[in-house]
């Protein structure tokens, strides 16, 4: 069986790290894996309970989100660190996919896991504790451990932004066999693709 992943960065930055981490692991997916990269964020409108009433399926950004997320097995999500929480379109987002809509509530008891990397000393320790909390309080399946925390980021990209550093490349894919074990683990039937 071959476990679909949707892979969400919570950058709008054409060259952000965190994307070009979850392209990374896209390519370098195991055969039972599928990782596919999200990137319709910058299409996602401020939640605003007013809209929602306006638009009872939600925007067209949210539909596509929500849907992907439904369809999915599984969501990782590479965050970066603002002011030592995540950014505000990634909590946008989040608001967005926290509500019940016709797919249902798609974060509850969907397994999520959480990496991230960061230009300063920290590699994000503080914007995925803050994601993990928005994520338990949506109900998510979090991937407790193996953490990953890519600190100094800009000293492991190339001028191209490609990851040059060896290291942080197989601790992404041991990170991603892990989430396939977590993903079988807490569950077990694999979700049926909408039509
Ligand atoms: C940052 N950055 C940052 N880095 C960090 O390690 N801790 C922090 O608290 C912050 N705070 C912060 C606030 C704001 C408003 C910006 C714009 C940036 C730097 C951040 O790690 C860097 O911009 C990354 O490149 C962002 O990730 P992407 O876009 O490359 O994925």
């Amino acid at each position: 069986p071959v476990r679909h992943v949707v892979c969400l960065a919570g950058s709008l930055r054409r060259d952000s790290w965190n994307r070009r981490l979850l392209r990374m692991a896209a390519a370098h997916a195991p055969a039972t894996l599928r990782l596919d990269v999200w990137d319709g964020l910058d299409a996602v409108p401020m939640f605003d309970e007013d809209l929602e009433l306006r638009e009872p399926d939600g925007p067209a950004g949210v539909r596509s989100l929500r849907a992907a997320i439904a369809a999915a097995d599984g969501l990782i999500i590479a965050t970066p660190e603002y002011n030592h929480a995540m950014p505000g379109v990634l909590k946008n987002a989040l608001d967005w996919l926290s509500r019940e809509s016709p797919e249902g509530e798609v974060l509850l008891e969907k397994p999520v896991a959480v990496l991230g990397a960061s230009a300063g000393p920290w590699g994000t320790r503080l914007a995925q504790a803050s994601l993990r909390q928005v994520l338990h309080t949506c109900g998510a399946l979090v991937m407790p451990t193996p953490t990953l925390f890519i600190a100094n980021a800009a000293g492991r990209f190339d001028e191209n932004a490609a990851l040059v550093d060896q290291a942080t490349g197989l601790s992404l894919q041991r990170f991603v066999l892990a989430f396939e074990q977590w993903m079988a683990r807490v569950a077990p039937a694999l979700a049926r693709p909408q039509a």
